[in-house]
């Protein structure tokens, strides 16, 4: 049973002058360990796509379903219990992350959000996460303004990972990183896949940063799925001439 299952997604926003859609008819499915891959160029509706499945936005039409139970429509308060369970890491640590808050509030945040922990448990579930996210305790009471963006993007691993997640989603976390830290954080999300067992949906707009990691690739254009296949397979026989542009874009090793 996949863990994960889109079926016909049609998303979009209100605006001003109307309803724009942005998302078209898009299907993909995740088993359990696996980890997909969605790519596409700027604007192609990946965030968009991540939004919807933690319900920052709803589903316009299509169905979502997770471990096989319809998720589409619950209110805020039935989707509670899946909120433990599909976690986003966004794109930007410096919108994501409350720069008044300590790292150690930071991560206490979600875990007192979702669990009834006494001090010295709380205390004991920071550690092991800095640890899993290869964070020192030294950092624990500085503010987001006085780390680097390679550790703000573990603190929001570590946040993302409190409340023990089946699904991992990120946002292009490595974007906007240089590229030994991109190199290291992609390090360590396959660390975590091994040692949490979490399902990955990794996206990115960038097919190499993706290749090695993912078991398959959706790519998006314009808001709609143009190729699903294995990673092997998307790049020894891409289907779709824009799927071939993305590998040519590739640098060659
Ligand atoms: N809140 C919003 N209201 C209206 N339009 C939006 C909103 N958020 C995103 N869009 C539009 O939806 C489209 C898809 O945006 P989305 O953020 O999903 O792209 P993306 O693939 O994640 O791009 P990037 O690689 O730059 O992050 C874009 O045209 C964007 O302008
Ligand atoms: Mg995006």
């Amino acid at each position: 049973m996949p863990l994960l299952e889109c079926e016909d997604l049609c998303l979009g926003y209100p605006t001003p002058q109307g309803w724009k859609a942005v998302v078209h008819d898009v299907s993909f499915q995740i088993q359990p360990g696996e980890t997909v891959a969605l790519v596409g160029e700027s604007g192609s509706g990946k965030s968009t796509i991540a939004k919807c499945l933690v319900k920052l936005i709803p589903v316009k039409g299509g169905q979502v379903r997770f471990k096989n139970e319809n998720i589409t429509a619950l209110s805020a308060k039935s989707f509670h219990p899946f909120r433990k369970q599909i976690q986003l890491v966004f794109q930007d640590p410096w919108q994501a992350l409350n720069p008044r808050l300590s790292a150690s509030q930071l991560i206490a945040e979600p875990l007192d959000l979702h669990f009834s922990h006494t001090n010295t448990q709380r205390k004991v579930r920071i550690d092991e996460l800095l640890d899993s996210v290869h964070l020192s305790k030294t950092i624990l009471e500085r503010y987001p303004s006085e780390l680097s963006g390679g550790q703000r993007q573990r603190l929001l691993l570590a946040r993302a990972l409190a409340v023990g997640p089946e699904l991992l989603i990120c946002d292009e976390p490595v974007s906007a990183l240089d590229v030994s830290i991109q190199a290291q954080l992609l390090k360590l999300l396959d660390e975590l896949k091994q040692s949490r067992g979490v399902t990955l949906l990794f996206i990115s707009h960038d097919l190499a940063v993706v290749q090695q990691m993912s078991d398959r690739i959706l790519v998006l254009q314009n808001g709609q799925a143009v190729e699903w296949q294995t990673s092997k397979e998307l790049f020894q026989n891409p289907q779709h001439e824009y799927t071939r542009m993305l590998i040519e874009a590739c640098p060659k090793w």
